[in-house]
């Protein structure tokens, strides 16, 4: 039986995100075995030294790296480069990534060293292309004011939304990982009253309780979201800001046990369902980044590390 990596915690109170582009001349797979190994003992050390809130780091791999590392054929049943998505309006962006670390802690100094530590390892071989930093915000609210994951899956759901099962054996207890970071334009979305937010989302914002049917409209975030009950991800944003930089963002970060349900989803939200009835919050909020990545099982991880 393989044991999974920690994709079905929930989202902790600081994160750190890592997208690494392998060099174009070198062979990475030693330095891969050797993150592996790290990878292994950063989270046995953050159970040890953080039992209660927890410190871990999960890695995933894209379609490129996997054929170059020379990782087991077939691949993971839908591994593929993720495709841009071109709606009339608003378009998601596809763009490259070999590796992706999410690091979570309950403070910023354990993200920090663990991802200092990979740094030392990769950074022969590889580039980190993005580095977001990500926080808590107030009681689990998006950077835009309204609180972000209360539809997750819980419980027993988390196991059979997030991670892949006997349908690929091979890869059982992996998951597929998706990311896009996104950047707010928080002073057109400030400039709006409280109910046109409220009938961006189709939730009310300081009670978090979802419109009834018939007040949310369909152009709002969650009618275009939800694409059934059988159909979940599990979703573990996290908001970031640089007031410098007047950079306020969405780190958009899905584990699945299908990349099909997310598709599902990226669809209605930037080509409309009907097409044209696009996500309005896409009218606020802009995909810098989208990439498609594979968290095999920490079972997998531990066979490579060298
Ligand atoms: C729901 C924020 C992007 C899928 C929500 C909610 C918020 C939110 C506040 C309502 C509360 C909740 O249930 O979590 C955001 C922000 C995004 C973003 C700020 C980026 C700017 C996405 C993307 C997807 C997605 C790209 C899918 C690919 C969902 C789903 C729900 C949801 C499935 C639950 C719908 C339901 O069943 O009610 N999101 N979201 N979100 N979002 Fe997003």
């Amino acid at each position: 039986m393989t044991a999974s990596q920690n994709v079905l915690d929930y989202q902790g109170n600081n994160t750190i995100f890592l997208v690494w582009l392998f060099k174009p001349q070198v062979e990475p797979k030693e330095a891969f075995m050797r993150v592996c190994a790290l990878v292994e003992n950063l989270n046995n050390s953050g159970q040890t030294r953080f039992p209660d809130s927890g410190a871990t780091c999960v890695m995933a791999i894209g379609h490129d790296a996997w054929l170059r590392l020379g990782l087991p054929k077939p691949l993971p049943k839908e591994l593929e480069n993720f495709q841009p998505i071109v709606g009339a309006k608003h378009s998601a962006v596809a763009t490259t990534g070999d590796l992706h670390f999410h690091i979570k802690g309950s403070g910023p100094a354990i993200c920090l060293d663990m991802t200092a530590a990979i740094t030392e390892v990769l950074s022969t071989v590889a580039d980190c292309t993005e580095e977001v930093h990500g926080f808590r915000y107030w009681d689990g609210r998006s950077i835009l004011g309204f609180v972000d994951g209360t539809e997750n899956p819980h419980g027993k759901e988390r196991v059979e939304f997030g991670l892949i099962g006997e349908e690929d054996a091979a890869y059982e207890n992996g998951s597929y990982l998706f990311v896009q970071k996104y950047i707010h334009n928080l002073t057109a979305f400030k400039s709006l009253t409280v109910e046109e937010q409220e009938r961006v989302f189709g939730r009310y914002k300081m009670s978090d309780i979802e419109m009834p049917d018939n007040i949310k409209p369909a152009n709002s975030h969650i009618a275009l979201a939800n694409v059934g009950d059988d159909l979940k991800i599990i979703r573990d944003n996290m908001p970031f800001g640089n007031m410098a930089t007047n950079e306020m963002g969405t780190y958009f970060i899905a584990y699945a046990r299908t990349f099909s349900t997310v598709k599902k989803m990226l669809d209605n939200m930037f080509v409309g369902l009907p097409p044209g009835n696009y996500d309005r919050l896409l009218d606020f909020s802009t995909p810098q980044t989208g990439t498609l990545f594979f968290a095999p099982s920490a079972t997998f991880i531990s066979a490579v590390a060298a």
